[in-house]
């Protein structure tokens, strides 16, 4: 990701920072750790210095001691912007959160928003929705669809691909660069910049015919709340379509790459109690992470 600019409000703080992150970019987090315990000196509420203190001591194999600056960031920043939270239970000093904090995915997509589709789609050989649309078309052949709604909508790809079968498409995205980017497209009748729970909540029972979210519920955790409102929201008959990465266990997982892997099973069990009938869920991978493909779940739920 690109560093955010940041300022402590000091500029020798400021500077020291700098070259700490100068330092761990190659690599040299001993360096890195005393520049940022400098920095810290300083300014010593700085959530920033503490959030790169801990990766430069999880990088340098100081367990606890970055646990207790991941706890200092999160102190100092309790909106959690850069994911203090996550890092801890990465480090099992935390229980995994069941939604990571929403600040961090905001920032995270607001950062990312001017390179995503060339990142994502030429470097991580994205395809969710390509896979999502060829699952659909194999769920319900031929059918058309009046009122879509596409979670998280991002940059608006997986509009653009099933844009030919929907009379309307609405998005959402919790990014409000990710948000303008997909009104500047032109695919949407409509992109609000809000989180989809808040979103769902917002619009009327019983009027979309199908709902997607390609490559978001690994930024969502817990899924049962985000089902019950799909399912309020829709018709009888519609689709529900999204992908998942793929859980070996339990229900969902925090994984080492910081988003949540789904398992099949919890899939099924929320379907059932929430009214949908499991229509398909496909093993199939939609994206790479360094070069391997990410195992994944596409999945179509048909409203009962
Ligand atoms: C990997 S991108 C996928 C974007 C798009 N669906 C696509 O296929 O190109 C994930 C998107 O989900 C959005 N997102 C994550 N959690 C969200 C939430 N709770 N509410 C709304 N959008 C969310 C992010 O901001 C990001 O734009």
């Amino acid at each position: 990701m690109t560093p955010v600019l940041r300022s402590s409000g000091h500029l020798a703080a400021d500077r020291r920072y700098d070259y700490a992150r100068g330092a761990a970019a190659e690599g040299d987090h001993v360096a890195a750790s005393d520049l940022l315990q400098q920095t810290l000196e300083i300014a010593p509420t700085w959530a920033p210095a503490w959030f790169a203190l801990g990766e430069s001591r999880e990088e340098l194999g100081e367990t606890a001691a970055a646990a207790e600056a991941f706890a200092q960031a999160l102190a100092h920043d309790p909106a959690d912007s850069q994911g203090a939270r996550l890092r801890l239970a990465r480090l099992g000093a935390a229980d995994q959160p069941a939604q990571p904090p929403q600040a961090y995915v905001r920032d995270l997509f607001d950062q990312y928003a001017a390179r995503f589709e060339t990142h994502l789609v030429k470097d991580l050989a994205y395809r969710a929705p390509s896979v999502l649309r060829e699952a659909i078309t194999r769920a319900a052949p031929a059918r058309r669809f009046a009122q879509a709604l596409d979670l998280g909508c991002g940059t608006g790809l997986m509009a653009k691909e099933m844009a030919d079968l929907c009379d309307q498409i609405a998005g959402v995205d919790l990014a409000p660069a990710m948000a303008a980017k997909a009104r500047a497209s032109g695919v949407y009748a409509e992109v609000e910049a809000a989180d989809l729970l808040d979103f769902l909540k917002g619009r009327a029972p019983a009027g979309a015919d199908l709902v997607v979210a390609a490559d978001v519920f690994v930024y969502c955790g817990a899924l049962d709340a985000i089902f019950g409102a799909v399912r309020r929201v829709v018709k009888d008959q519609a689709i529900f379509a999204f992908t998942l990465q793929r859980g070996a266990e339990g229900d969902y997982r925090l994984g080492e790459d910081l988003r949540y892997a789904h398992t099949p099973a919890y899939v099924a069990r929320l379907a059932a109690s929430h009214g949908f009938a499991l229509a398909s869920c496909d093993e199939v991978s939609v994206r790479q992470d360094r070069g391997q493909p990410v195992p994944g779940l596409s999945v179509v739920l048909l409203a009962l």
